[in-house]
Formats: structure tokens, C-alpha cells, sequence
């Protein structure tokens, strides 16, 4: 048994082209009608998502699932899982962080360690507070996971307080809140 697995960053930067094609083969419905349509007042930004009325988090978990799997697995030597995850489930600014700015290097979760990149959504016209509330309180409350809801306050604190970093986190640096 092998408790280091790698994943050389090439395969995981394949992994990631590959979803983002599948997410604009989904998102783009196929057809664009013409180039020419008049912009109006519609700026220049991605379509926004469908989560209709309030925000759904299990909806909004679609976007990490194609990693972490639908069941928070995780996928054994590639993706790190979220179910009974320790960096989950305990300071919720650590979770936060990971999804604002993303993760890179060496972590061990759940007794496996991984060592990849996971690219970040708090870019501009990416996540916002709310939403990265919604989808971190579905995945704290599930997979067996029972941890206290996240709060877009939360998260806009902690995006505040880090609104000059540029790159993703270590678990070096997230270990030091746990
Ligand atoms: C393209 C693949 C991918 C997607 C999509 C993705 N992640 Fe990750 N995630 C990773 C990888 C890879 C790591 C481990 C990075 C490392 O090795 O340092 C990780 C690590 C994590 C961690 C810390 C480790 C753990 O397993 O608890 C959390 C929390 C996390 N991701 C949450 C999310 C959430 C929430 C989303 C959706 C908003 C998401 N991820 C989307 C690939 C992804």
C-alpha cells in the first residue's frame, strides 16, 4: 500500500482542459445564432448560471464533482475527497480559501496524500461570496460530513482579508488554522 501518490501536474492540467471543454460543450447549448447580435446593455462576461431564485448548493457542487465526484470521494491518487475531509469540516476559512484562491503541493487528506493544483473561484465574474457559501454549506453537511453552514459574510471576510494574493494556497499554510 502506497500511502504517496503524485499526480505529475501535466495530467492534472489535461484533466482541467478536458472539463472546461465539457462545461462549455454543456453550458453553450451548441449553436451560436450570429456574431452579429447587438450587445445592448449585456456586458462582455460569461453567461450566468441557471440556479434558479435562490442559490442551491448541490446545484452549485456540480461545478467540483467532475474532481471531488458527485459522493465527495474523491478519486483515489488524482482528487483529494470532501467526505470526513478534515480541511473541510473545521475552521470554515479554510475551505473558503481553498476555493477563492485555490490549493497546490503536497496534502494529505483523509490519510492519502496528494500533491496537484486546484485552480481558483474567486477570480473576477467567478464565485461570488454567496455562492461560495452555498456550495461549501452543502458539501460541510454532506457526504457524512456535519459541519456548521458557511455565511456569505464569511467568505467576503475572508476574501477581503486576502484580496492582494495571487496564488493558490499550501496546506503549509492552511495547517496553521487547524
Ligand atoms: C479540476 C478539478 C477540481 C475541481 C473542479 C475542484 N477541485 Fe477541489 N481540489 C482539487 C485538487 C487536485 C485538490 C488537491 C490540490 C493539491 O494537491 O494541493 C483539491 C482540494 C480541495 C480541497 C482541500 C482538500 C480536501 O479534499 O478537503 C477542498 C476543500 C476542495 N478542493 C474543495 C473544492 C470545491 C468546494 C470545489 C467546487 C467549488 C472544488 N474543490 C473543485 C481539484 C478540483
Amino acid at each position: 500500500m502506497r500511502a504517496v501518490r503524485s499526480l505529475p501536474l501535466l495530467r492534472s492540467a489535461a484533466t482541467i482542459g478536458a472539463i472546461a471543454l465539457l462545461l462549455t460543450a454543456c453550458g453553450g447549448g451548441g449553436d451560436t445564432p450570429s456574431a452579429e447580435t447587438p450587445s445592448a446593455d449585456m456586458p462582455a462576461a460569461e453567461p450566468t448560471t441557471t440556479v434558479a431564485g435562490g442559490l442551491d448548493g448541490q446545484a452549485l457542487y456540480g461545478r467540483c464533482a467532475a474532481c471531488h465526484q458527485a459522493n465527495g470521494a474523491g478519486l483515489a491518487g488524482a482528487f483529494p475527497p470532501l467526505s470526513e475531509s478534515e480541511w473541510v469540516t473545521g475552521d470554515p476559512t479554510i475551505p473558503i480559501k481553498v476555493v477563492l484562491h485555490g490549493l497546490q503541493g503536497e496534502i494529505t487528506v483523509a490519510g492519502s496524500t496528494y500533491n496537484s493544483v486546484m485552480l481558483p473561484y474567486g477570480g473576477t465574474g467567478d464565485m461570488n461570496d454567496a455562492e461560495v457559501a452555498a456550495v461549501l454549506t452543502y458539501v460541510r453537511s454532506s457526504f457524512g460530513n456535519s459541519a456548521p453552514a458557511v455565511t456569505a459574510d464569511e467568505v467576503a471576510a475572508v476574501r477581503a482579508a486576502n484580496s492582494g494574493r495571487t496564488t493558490p494556497w499550501t496546506a503549509e499554510e492552511l495547517r496553521s488554522l487547524m
